[in-house]
């Protein structure tokens, strides 16, 4: 069993640092556009059997150390009663978006058994069909990244509309992130249960708010939701984006998160992040994933840039700093896998 990432998220010494990378599974193989072409996305994740075969597909072509089951942060939405549809070209689409008391009055909050058993299903066939070969990482959206969806409808720009009901409205809002971390604390105990032997917490948007905000309006749901887990020994990664001036700046407002490993992106220097956050709790990042685009010599410099920053200490794991993009060439994503595990820095 290939346990280094396990390893890694609880610091201690490894081999080699491990490295898996954030949305391996997806349009930049040619496998998983095959199976897209034949099925929507709501489908593949909703069909255990080809979920399965998705979160594979990743680990079945490069040397990775964990694989991540196929889902995605939306579709828990569903069962609260979002409709949710995955709009050719457009990306996520909510029709029906949460801007009154009353629409967040009526929003449900099922267990993850009744609402998501596909994905349960799911992580439950890839633990057996993975044999021990990697670890299997289940995931969830944060409270905030889910409620900016949930507010604006789709992706967004300013957040207008999500701080709007933040700042105007702070009863409703406070009553949608309680009921929204009540879900994503269920559906993570879930997924530890049925077998995910690491959880990761995207709070992809959090990046939008000040330090301040982000403390008051966000970080008591974040905790809140990972506190369904405080009884089971399971590393808990907590990751954004662009939240390098509270890494910097408000270090301590993420050392509140229960979570034993953070990830970071790359608009910030990984050991100036881990000093700032302190050597007891491991860091995963944080390469550009745009860096994949470049010659084998700029992705090995920069490879190694992150590398040479973590300096061997126990925790580091390799990622991109946020999701790998479509059109990645994968022969640049072997090599780089290579290369982490080949560093002796
Ligand atoms: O990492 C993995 O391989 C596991 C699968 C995974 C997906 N989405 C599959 C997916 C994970 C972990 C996610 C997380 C996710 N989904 C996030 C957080 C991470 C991040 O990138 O910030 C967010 C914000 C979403 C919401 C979402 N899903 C958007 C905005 C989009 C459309 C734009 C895009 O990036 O593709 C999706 C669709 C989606 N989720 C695809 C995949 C493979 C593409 C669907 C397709 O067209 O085939």
């Amino acid at each position: 069993m290939n346990d280094r990432f396990l390893r890694a998220c609880r610091r201690e010494p490894v081999d080699c640092t491990p490295i898996w990378l954030m949305r391996q599974a997806g349009r930049y193989m040619a496998e998983y556009r095959a199976l897209r072409e034949r099925y929507a996305m709501l489908e593949l994740i909703r069909s255990p059997e080809l979920a399965v075969e998705v979160t594979l597909q990743p680990i079945k072509r490069f040397d990775l150390d964990a694989a991540i089951i196929f889902a995605d942060i939306l579709p828990p939405l569903i069962g609260m009663g979002i409709d949710l549809e995955f709009a050719k070209g457009e990306g996520p689409v909510i029709h029906n978006p949460i801007r009154s008391r009353a629409d967040v009055e009526a929003l449900r909050v099922p267990q993850a058994a009744e609402h998501v058993p596909f994905t349960l299903e799911a992580i439950r066939l890839a633990r057996r069909e993975l044999d021990g070969k990697v670890p299997l990482i289940g995931f969830a959206g944060a409270p905030f990244t889910l409620a900016s969806y949930m507010i604006e409808g789709g992706s967004s720009r300013n957040y207008l509309l999500t701080k709007g009901l933040m700042y105007d409205d702070p009863a409703t809002w406070h009553l949608l992130m309680d009921k929204l971390a009540r879900l994503v604390g269920d559906y993570l105990l879930a997924q530890v249960r049925a077998g995910a032997q690491a959880v990761q917490l995207f709070d992809s948007w959090a990046g939008c708010l000040s330090p301040s905000d982000y403390q008051q309006y966000v970080l008591p749901y974040t905790c809140q939701a990972l506190a369904a887990l405080a009884d089971e020994d399971v590393p808990v990664i907590q990751f954004s984006t662009g939240t390098a001036g509270i890494v910097l700046g408000a270090p301590q407002l993420l050392r509140q998160v229960p979570a034993g490993v953070i990830g970071v992106d790359w608009r910030v220097d990984l050991d100036v992040a881990w000093e700032r956050l302190g050597y007891d709790v491991a860091i995963q990042g944080n390469l550009d994933p745009v860096v994949l685009f470049a010659g084998r010599e700029v992705v090995e410099r920069q490879a190694a840039d992150v590398l040479t920053r973590a300096r061997g200490r126990p925790g580091h794991i390799f990622n991109v700093g946020h999701g790998i993009l479509p059109g990645t060439p994968v022969d640049t994503v072997a090599a780089l896998i290579d290369f982490v595990h080949g560093w002796r820095g």
